[in-house]
């Protein structure tokens, strides 16, 4: 597949097989993670691999969907903005840094056939208490990985008319 390719064929899997993802595979998302571009290259994150047997219930309290449970592997992108590129007028750049490289990560597990689907509706304090994350890390984002077992929808989107304007905002 190249580029374009795999940028379709992602879509946010709701359901997964409890197949075991291959070592190579999860060690090939995670240098997508390594390799993504970050603002000063400060690389201001960590990103947490939760093997699901035997954590449902704790995972459950975090995001409370069957089928985040279901893959073999949940990876959590958490931000740390102490370590992040602050712009002149301070806007923090850590959650831009995390979400390239969570992008990387997907579309690399799509790439390598498996499924993935964004998660941000999480409760925060249940992943800082799961994952015992320190003061000063952000969980971010979560994703399943593991092998899909639904379907992809139809892809829903806006027109380029409504999301892009030229020279100017119009
Ligand atoms: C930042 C972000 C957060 C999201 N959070 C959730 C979520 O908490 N739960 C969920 O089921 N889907 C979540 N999604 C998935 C979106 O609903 C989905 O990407 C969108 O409807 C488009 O569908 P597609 O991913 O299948 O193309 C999230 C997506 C993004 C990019």
């Amino acid at each position: 597949m190249n580029c374009f390719q795999v940028i379709q064929k992602r879509y946010s899997a709701r359901g997964y097989r409890p197949d075991p993802v291959e070592e190579d595979k999860i060690q090939q998302v995670l240098e997508a993670v390594r390799l993504a571009p970050t603002a000063a290259n400060r690389q201001p994150f960590r990103f947490i691999i939760i093997h699901t047997a035997g954590k449902e219930a704790e995972l459950k309290r975090i995001y409370n969907a069957s089928w985040f449970v279901q893959a073999p592997l949940v990876i959590c992108g958490c931000a740390v903005p102490q370590k992040a590129w602050l712009r002149r007028d301070g806007k923090n750049y850590c959650d831009v840094d995390v979400t390239i490289a969570m992008d990387h990560l997907i579309l690399a597990a799509t790439e390598l056939g498996l499924g993935t689907c964004w998660i941000a509706a999480f409760d925060p304090t249940a992943a800082r208490e799961v994952l015992g994350l320190p003061e000063g890390a952000e969980p971010v984002v979560f994703t399943p990985l593991g092998y899909a077992n639904d379907q992809p929808g139809l892809k829903k989107r806006k027109s380029l008319d409504d999301i892009v304007s030229y020279e100017r905002w119009q």
